[in-house]
């Protein structure tokens, strides 16, 4: 049983072919997939495919490239769609200076503005950060998010260390395609180094997908390369990166059943 706790299906790159990939995804291992948000439509998009499909959670969020959406009204808007039965986190938020660096101070806003509402709902967070780790670590320390509410750092991309610290305050490693990749040699490294008990697995699909699809549509049909790869680097089984890392996202989305 596979558990991809990121992905976004309501995506352009799915619309020939979405309900016959979500068939053929009941009938694989991937039991539960959280649809993530990345800003207020998408968020609602997220919310539709968890009410639609037995498979589906959703995570709420906006994403620092649409960090200016985070208003008094934005707030009141994903406050409204948490209410709905299978909204399990608040997501994905964080920081992004790889593709702005031009409005640091809008994205920290937005960023703490959406933990304080994931306070609020006592949902966990799902945290995106590029370039951007001291940042997103002061932010994360400051709020105490890794002890109130918890979360994952998504796809992570930091050193081995930043894990570590990331750990520490309580959050999981969100671990893709990307650990397939040859050039990936800090994200193997942090693999190796972080407990099992604290890795997730995700897709971010339709993006990242892990070798030999490098580049090409990802979907969660593909993270048994994922699971293939950490097993090989922490030398344990398939099946006991399956299991462990399933029970790891029941827990963190605190799912109980
Ligand atoms: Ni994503």
């Amino acid at each position: 049983m596979i558990f991809d706790t990121h992905a976004h299906y309501d995506d352009e790159a799915f619309n020939e072919d979405r309900e016959q990939l979500i068939e053929e995804l009941k009938a694989s291992d991937i039991k539960r997939i959280v649809n993530v948000g990345a800003n207020l439509r998408t968020s609602k998009n997220s919310v539709d495919l968890s009410e639609k499909y037995d498979l589906f959670y959703a995570a709420v969020g906006v994403h620092p490239d649409d960090a200016d959406e985070v208003t008094d009204e934005g707030i009141e808007i994903l406050r409204k769609l948490s209410e709905a039965k299978k909204v399990v986190a608040i997501g994905e938020i964080g920081l992004d200076y790889y593709w702005n660096k031009d409005n640091m101070d809008l994205q920290k806003e937005a960023f703490g503005r959406q933990i304080e509402l994931a306070k609020e709902l006592s949902l966990p967070i799902i945290v995106h950060s590029r370039e951007a780790a001291q940042d997103t670590m002061d932010i994360l320390k400051e709020t105490d998010a890794g002890r109130t509410v918890g979360g994952v750092v998504h796809c992570f991309s930091y050193s081995p260390e930043i894990a570590t610290k990331a750990v520490k305050m309580g959050f999981y490693i969100g671990v893709g395609g990307v650990v397939t990749f040859k050039n990936a040699k800090k994200l193997k490294e942090t693999v190796e180094i972080i407990p099992l008990e604290k890795i997730v697995l995700e897709t971010d699909c339709p993006y990242l997908a892990p070798d030999p699809f490098r580049g090409k549509r990802n979907s969660s049909l593909y993270l048994e390369y994922v699971v293939k790869e950490i097993a090989g680097l922490k030398g344990i089984d398939e099946n006991t990166v399956m299991e462990q890392t399933y029970k790891n996202a029941l827990d963190m989305y605190r799912i109980n059943s």
